[in-house]
C-alpha cells in the first residue's frame, strides 16, 4: 500500500474546486427511478442512461470523478468504448460501490447494517485492475424515537473502517458514507447530535484500524431537520450547524468532506452547499465538496426520458447542475444560475 498515492487521488478528488457524480445506483434502485418517468427497465436503457452521463460534454469542467456500480464499470458505450476508457481519457477518475446495501440488523427493530466484507479484498482487486481508483460503501442511519441504538452505530463505524482499510490495502480511497436519513419528524438539532455520534464512532474506529485519514473523503448527510418536522431551518442556519457538528468530529487531516444530497431539492442542495463555503471556506481544514446524485442527475434523467431525441437537452442540464455545484463551493453560486 502506498499512502503517498493514496493522498494523492484523494486530493485530485476535492482539487480545482470539482466534486464527484454519484451515478452508483444498484439496478433496484435506478429501476425504480426509470419506472417513475415511464423508462423501459433494461440492461439497456440502463446503459444507455450512463453513456449520456459519461458523455456530457465538458463535465470535466466540474467533475473530479464518478462513483459507477458493478454493472455499469464493465459498460460500453456504443461505439465499444469502455466507460472506464472514456472517464480516464476526459481526467475524470472511476470510483465504484463495493457494498452490497444494507441489511435488517438482527435484533434492532427499524435499523440496518450494510454489508459486502466477505470476499471484499478480492473485489477490490479486481476494480483495481479494471480501473477503480476510489471506492464507496454507505452505512445508513436512521433517526426515531429509540434509535439509532448504540449497536448501530458500532457495527456500522467498524464494517465502514474494515471497508476502508481494505480499500487502502488495495490502493483505493475509500469514499466513507455514513448517511444519517432525512426521514422523519426530528429536529435540526436531533440531526445534528446524531450526526456527531456517528462521526465520532467511524473515527474511532479508522483510528482502532489503523486507516490513513489523509488518503480517504469523508461522503456525509448535511446537517437538517427531518422531512416531517414543523421547523425548517433557513440555508444559514443549516450551513452554521452543518459546519460546526462536521468540525467537531472530523480530524483535521481527512483532505475532503463530499456531501452526499439524500433527496434534497437540488438547488437546496447547491444553496446549502454555497452558504457554507461564502462563511467558512477560508478557515476550514478540510474541502467542503459535493459527491451528489440526484441532485445532479435528476433534472436530466427527466428530460431524458428514454428518449435518443432528448440527449443533448438532458446533457445540458447535467453539465448545468455540474456547474452549479462547483461555484457553489466557490461561495459563487446564486439562484439567478437557475434562471431559464
Ligand atoms: P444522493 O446524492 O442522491 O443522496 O446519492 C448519493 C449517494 O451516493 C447515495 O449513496
Amino acid at each position: 500500500m502506498n499512502a503517498q498515492e493514496l493522498t494523492r487521488i484523494a486530493s485530485m478528488l476535492v482539487a480545482d474546486d470539482k466534486g464527484l457524480l454519484a451515478m452508483d445506483e444498484r439496478n433496484g434502485t435506478c429501476n425504480k427511478r426509470f419506472a417513475k418517468l415511464g423508462i423501459p427497465q433494461t440492461e439497456e436503457f440502463r446503459r444507455s442512461y450512463r453513456e449520456l452521463i459519461i458523455t456530457t460534454p465538458a463535465l470535466n469542467e466540474s467533475i473530479s470523478g464518478v462513483i459507477l456500480y458493478d454493472e455499469t464499470i464493465r459498460q460500453h458505450k456504443k461505439d465499444g468504448t469502455s466507460f472506464i476508457k472514456v472517464l480516464t481519457a476526459n481526467g475524470i477518475i472511476p470510483g465504484i460501490k463495493v457494498d452490497i446495501g444494507a441489511k435488517t440488523m438482527a435484533g434492532h427493530p427499524g435499523e440496518k447494517i450494510t454489508e459486502g466484507l466477505d470476499g471484499l479484498r478480492d473485489r477490490l482487486a479486481e476494480y483495481s485492475q479494471i480501473g477503480a481508483r476510489f471506492a464507496k460503501w454507505r452505512a445508513v442511519i436512521a433517526i426515531g424515537s429509540d434509535i439509532p441504538s448504540r449497536g448501530c452505530i458500532e457495527a456500522n463505524a467498524s464494517a465502514l473502517a474494515r471497508y476502508a482499510s481494505l480499500c487502502q490495502e488495495a490502493g483505493l480511497v475509500p469514499i466513507v458514507e455514513p448517511e444519517v436519513l432525512m426521514d422523519g419528524e426530528h429536529t435540526l438539532e436531533r440531526c445534528s447530535q446524531v450526526t456527531e455520534e456517528v462521526l465520532r464512532a467511524v473515527f474511532n474506529q479508522f483510528y482502532v484500524q489503523r486507516v490513513i485519514l489523509e488518503g480517504m473523503i469523508l461522503k456525509p448527510n448535511m446537517v437538517l431537520p427531518g422531512l416531517s418536522c414543523l421547523k425548517q431551518e433557513g440555508v444559514n442556519e443549516v450551513a452554521i450547524a452543518t459546519v460546526k457538528c462536521l468540525l467537531r468530529a472530523v480530524p483535521a487531516a481527512v483532505p475532503g468532506i463530499a456531501f452526499l444530497s439524500g433527496g434534497q431539492p437540488y438547488e437546496e442542495a447547491s444553496a446549502r452547499l454555497n452558504a457554507m463555503n461564502v462563511r467558512f471556506k477560508a478557515r476550514l481544514p478540510w474541502a467542503l465538496a459535493f459527491s451528489f446524485a440526484r441532485a445532479i442527475q435528476q433534472p436530466a434523467l427527466e428530460i431524458w426520458c428514454g428518449e435518443e431525441a432528448n440527449l443533448v437537452p438532458a446533457q445540458k442540464a447535467l453539465y448545468h447542475r455540474a456547474c452549479c455545484n462547483r461555484a457553489a463551493r466557490r461561495g459563487q453560486y446564486n439562484a439567478s444560475m437557475e434562471k431559464k
